[in-house]
This record gives structure tokens, C-alpha cells and sequence, in this order.
């Protein structure tokens, strides 16, 4: 079978990236997570003072983007490529309630959002990738021969966070992840540049309903035709 570009879009917390990464482990595949690069970035911004709760210094973030360097190493116990920004894992922090808050505000930048899809088309160029994000069947891989776009009710994706965050340990209220939840679609699919939107040629599936497992099946069957043609 041929090897593909497999780009998975949609709003927060649908399981995308369980999706893609129960894939591309399945597949052989590389797994990029393009969200964890928005909070990585996002995280530095908060790191140097750019950014908090009610200050965002937009114009020296830009300035300081060359000073940003990311990468993924794979972490073989976990399974998955975990993120590392200048060099440090910052896996366990980019997750955190707060990077949450603060990441749709950057994400909206378009100079972060040209720097980021520039080293995602990078990381695509050998195919065998599954991507997941916001715009990665619109601009990063517009020519991915598979392309999923995955809904799921707010409150269906609000209570799945909420469930993660608590088995972490975090002592956010479901209200809480509810608004954020609210706040980051509204953010994603209003902004300016490469809003969340459903790519012309991109399959729905809406997984309120959907098992991991069956879920899981149907795209398998997704990628099998899509590796034929
Ligand atoms: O998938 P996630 O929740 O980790 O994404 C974090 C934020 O990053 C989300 O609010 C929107 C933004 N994002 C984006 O704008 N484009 C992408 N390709 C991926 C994420």
C-alpha cells in the first residue's frame, strides 16, 4: 500500500489526536500534533511576560519568533512524539488550563501560524503522516488524499476534557472547561486567518456516538481506499 497523507481537522477535544495517534501506530506512520506547536508558542509567550490575562504583547511575540526552536522526539514507553520547546520537554505544561486560555489568541497570529505550517509542510514532505490541527486539510496538506473532519456536541467534548483534566489532577469545574471549550470554537472558527472550517473534499464524522473502536474502523476503511487510488 502506498504510503499517504492523512490530515485530521476539527474542533477541540473530538479525539483527534487519539485518533491520529492510534493510526499512525497502526500505519507505520509519523504522528504530528500541529495544536501542541500553537502551545508551545503559547507557552512561551507566557514564559517572557508576552502574553496573560488580560495583556497580550502581539508585536513582540513576532519579534521573538526566531528564538523559538520546536521539535518532537518519540517517546517509545508512551508510544506517541512528545514536544519539546528550546530543547525542554514541555509536554506535561503546554496541556495546562491556562496555555488553554491563551492559545486561540495566539493561533489567530498569522506570523506564528506561517511559521508553524512552513515546518509542518516539512515534516510532511515524505508522506506517511498523520496531522491533526485546525487548517491542515485547508493549508497545510490542501492536497492530503485523506482528509477527516471531526465534530462532536460542546458538551460531549467539554465533559471528555473535564474527565482528563480531573484524572490529572487539575481542580478546573466543568463550567470552566465548558466556557473554554466555547471560547476556543468561537476563536477557531471566526479569526481572520485559516479559520477552522470543513474542507470541500474532507469526510464528517460527528463521534458523540461513535465508540473509539468504530470510530477507529471507519477510517481505517478511510485510508485503504485512499491507499489504492
Ligand atoms: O488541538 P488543540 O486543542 O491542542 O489546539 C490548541 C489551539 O491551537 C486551538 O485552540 C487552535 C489552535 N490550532 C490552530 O489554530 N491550528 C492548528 N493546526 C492546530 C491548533
Amino acid at each position: 500500500m502506498k504510503k499517504i497523507t492523512i490530515a485530521i481537522d476539527g474542533f477541540s477535544s473530538t479525539g483527534k489526536s487519539t485518533l491520529a495517534k492510534q493510526l499512525a501506530n497502526h500505519l507505520g506512520y509519523v504522528y504530528v500534533d500541529s495544536g501542541a506547536m500553537y502551545r508551545a508558542v503559547t507557552l512561551f509567550a507566557m514564559q517572557n511576560g508576552y502574553i496573560g490575562t488580560d495583556f497580550f504583547d502581539k508585536q513582540t511575540l513576532i519579534n521573538s519568533l526566531h528564538y523559538i526552536k520546536l521539535h518532537f522526539q518519540f517517546n517509545g514507553d508512551l508510544g506517541f512524539a512528545e514536544m519539546y520547546l528550546n530543547d525542554v520537554n514541555v509536554e506535561k505544561e503546554i496541556r495546562s488550563i491556562e496555555v488553554s486560555s491563551f492559545v486561540s489568541k495566539v493561533a489567530e497570529v498569522s506570523e506564528v501560524r506561517l511559521k508553524l505550517v512552513e515546518q509542518q509542510q516539512e515534516m510532511g514532505k515524505k508522506r506517511g503522516i498523520v496531522m491533526d490541527g485546525r487548517d491542515i486539510g485547508t493549508v497545510v496538506f490542501p492536497n492530503a488524499e485523506l482528509k477527516v473532519f471531526m465534530t462532536a456536541s460542546p458538551e460531549t467534548r467539554a465533559q471528555r476534557r473535564f474527565d482528563e483534566l480531573q484524572a490529572k489532577g487539575d481542580t478546573v469545574t466543568y463550567d470552566e472547561v465548558f466556557k473554554n471549550v466555547q471560547e476556543r470554537d468561537y476563536i477557531d472558527t471566526h479569526r481572520a486567518d485559516s479559520p477552522l472550517i470543513k474542507a470541500a473534499d474532507a469526510i464528517e464524522i460527528d463521534n458523540s456516538e461513535l465508540s473509539k473502536a468504530a470510530q477507529f474502523d471507519k477510517v481505517l476503511e478511510l485510508v485503504q481506499k485512499a491507499s489504492k487510488l
